[in-house]
């Protein structure tokens, strides 16, 4: 039976999108069954609508408290029998219950090469600035698997970048991104066939 799989994003969705066109080519082999947002206006709910998939609109302020947030997503993810989920681009950081729930189950990509240029605060463009604002000659895409602390789970895959003396964040953004559709799906691949160990924080693959 194919992984069940829960996206969550909050913006564009390009990088939901590379997975369903995977998906369609027939290089990844996962059931994308539900999508969560938290913010309404995101084009990633019209992909996951064209798809097919059960969307779900759930922002943390919606509640009082992080335990109700916490309920109302575990009850989500248990009704759709989810077992992995993907944050593409996803922004919230998510309640540590469900961090715990999902041990080794939540994956992320991350548009620079962790530990550098992540943590709070540091994601989405705010990498690219960062990279080009220090000078960094190299960045990249890191996936990861989700803990409790931003930007800091095991490491299952990282790519590299060249920054250029005439990049800013804008072109740059643009390269990593590319990177980023190339190669989310074969982390996700992996784990989906069963080829993936973590051993403390290390990731082993198994062949
Ligand atoms: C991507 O670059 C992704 O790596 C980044 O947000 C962008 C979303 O683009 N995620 C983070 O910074 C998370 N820390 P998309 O909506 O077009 O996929």
């Amino acid at each position: 039976m194919p992984l069940r799989c829960a996206v969550f994003a909050s913006g564009g969705g390009t990088n939901f999108q590379a997975l369903l066109d995977r998906k369609r080519a027939g290089d990844l082999h996962v059931d994308f069954v539900l999508f969560i947002g938290n913010n309404s206006g995101a084009a990633a709910f019209e992909r996951a609508r064209k798809n097919d998939i059960p969307v779900i609109h759930c922002a943390p302020s919606h509640f009082a408290s992080e335990e109700a947030y916490s309920e109302k997503l575990l009850g989500i993810l248990h009704e759709h029998r989810v077992e992995l989920i993907v944050l593409a681009g996803y922004m919230k950081k998510l309640p540590s219950e469900l961090v715990r729930e999902y041990r080794h189950r939540i994956v992320n990509i991350h548009p620079g090469l962790l530990p550098a240029f992540g943590g709070k605060g540091i994601y989405g463009s705010h990498v690219h600035e960062a990279v080009i604002a220090y000078g960094a000659k190299v960045t990249g895409v890191t996936v990861h698997f989700v803990d409790n602390e931003y930007d800091h789970g095991p490491v299952i895959l990282q790519r590299t970048v060249e920054v250029l003396d005439t990049d800013d964040p804008h072109t740059l953004a643009g390269r990593v991104l590319k990177v980023e559709h190339a190669s989310y799906w074969q982390a996700i691949e992996a784990i989906a066939q069963g080829k993936i160990k973590v051993e403390g924080r290390r990731v082993v693959r198994m062949e």
